[in-house]
């Protein structure tokens, strides 16, 4: 599957603006990623990319309805297995594997408050610090519904520090700014 087929298809199934821009937010995360690993980047950003693919449509069979939607479109097993495995004890028992399965986990919320203290920003993600991502991080009752024990749990399964991680994560979102709508 090529990067222009994912994004054909997530914008398939998905009208909101917002989701999209997570989709892509996660790709940019994903493909900073394999690039660290000198794994491959259009693979990982594509499973990034189509992470959420039925969380509009089908919000109660979350990582499930997925399954069936990529099924029909012959994607290979592990990269519905991957993207099964970011709803790991939320929504499905697949348990994160391999190092792409761990990564998603991991940044998957973290995209989520790394957007979140950007829209605070007069500057959104021009200038962000790990420092000021870290107390956002601390803040529980900041953008609530991103599960902080999900990325620390995350952090430990890919073995390397939170603060690393974020630090990759901000700057592939940095990169991507503009795309979306930060
Ligand atoms: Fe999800
Ligand atoms: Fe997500």
């Amino acid at each position: 599957m090529t990067r222009d087929e994912a994004l054909t298809l997530l914008k398939k199934y998905n009208e909101s603006e917002a989701l999209i821009n997570h989709g892509k937010a996660v790709e940019a995360v994903m493909k900073a990623f394999a690039k660290h690993y000198g794994e491959d980047e259009e693979y990982w950003g594509n499973v990034g990319l189509l992470h959420d693919l039925d969380y509009e449509k089908w919000p109660e069979q979350h990582c499930v309805k997925t399954e069936e939607l990529l099924k029909e479109e012959n994607v290979d097993d592990a990269f519905i297995r991957a993207i099964c495995s970011h709803g790991w004890k939320i929504c499905t028992d697949i348990e994160p594997k391999l190092q792409m399965e761990k990564v998603l986990y991991t940044i998957d919320e973290l995209c989520g408050l790394i957007n979140a203290t950007a829209l605070m920003r007069p500057t959104k993600m021009d200038g962000m610090t790990v420092k000021s991502l870290k107390k956002k991080f601390k803040a529980s009752s900041f953008a609530a519904g991103v599960n902080r024990e999900v990325i620390q749990e995350g952090a430990k399964l890919m073995n390397m520090d939170l603060p690393k991680i974020m630090e990759m994560s901000i700057k592939a979102m940095e990169e991507v700014a503009s795309d979306i709508g930060l």
